[in-house]
């Protein structure tokens, strides 16, 4: 069932593979570092997918926004989240990532091995992420010198927990 994020016209619901294409979309226009479609299919076959509904200027519902995550043990680990650009800094990030939270504690409930600490890694220049990572309460817990590609050669990799 999508639901309403407070009184906004936007949806939070989980993904299928039906969603490929939209999200390949959004991926592609979004994403500074697009995944492409192999990556995101195996995403929506192997993860736990949310996505959320919006309206575009024209008044069609489109795919605004996606959050990928694993399980593993003890822990989630937040793979990748992407906010369209036209839909930025309207909590829809935040909205997203409460909602894995939630999804957490709700799985929890009955599990033999309850998730009690979600993971990220972010490249070290992403400042609005991280921003929004420390807004949520994510503490920072390593540093992985030259990790990702980039640009200007290579970055750091930061390591953000949060125990839930
Ligand atoms: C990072 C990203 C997901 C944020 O999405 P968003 O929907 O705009 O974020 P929200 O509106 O929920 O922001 C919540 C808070 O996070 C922080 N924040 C988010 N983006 C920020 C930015 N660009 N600069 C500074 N702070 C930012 C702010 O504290 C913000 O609260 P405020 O708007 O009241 O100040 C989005 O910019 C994005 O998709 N970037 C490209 C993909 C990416 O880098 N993903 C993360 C790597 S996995």
């Amino acid at each position: 069932m999508p639901h309403p994020i407070n009184s906004s016209p936007h949806y939070i619901r989980s993904a299928s593979i039906e969603d490929l294409e939209a999200i390949i979309s959004l991926d592609m226009d979004s994403n500074p570092h697009p995944w492409g479609k192999n990556l995101i299919k195996d995403a929506l076959m192997t993860r736990q997918n949310w996505v959320i509904e919006s309206y575009d200027e024209q008044g069609s519902i489109i795919v605004s926004a996606w959050l990928t995550a694993s399980v593993l043990f003890e822990q989630s680990e937040l793979e990748l989240i992407v906010v369209g650009r036209a839909f930025r800094r309207q909590g829809l990030a935040k909205e997203l990532m409460t909602h894995w939270f939630d999804a957490i504690k709700l799985q929890n409930i009955g599990r033999e091995q309850p998730v009690s600490e979600c993971l990220l890694e972010v490249r070290e220049s992403n400042l609005g992420a991280i921003a929004l990572y420390k807004s949520l309460g994510f503490e920072l817990m390593g540093r992985r010198k030259n990790y990702y590609q980039s640009e200007q050669g290579n970055e750091a990799a930061l390591l953000f927990n949060l125990t839930i």
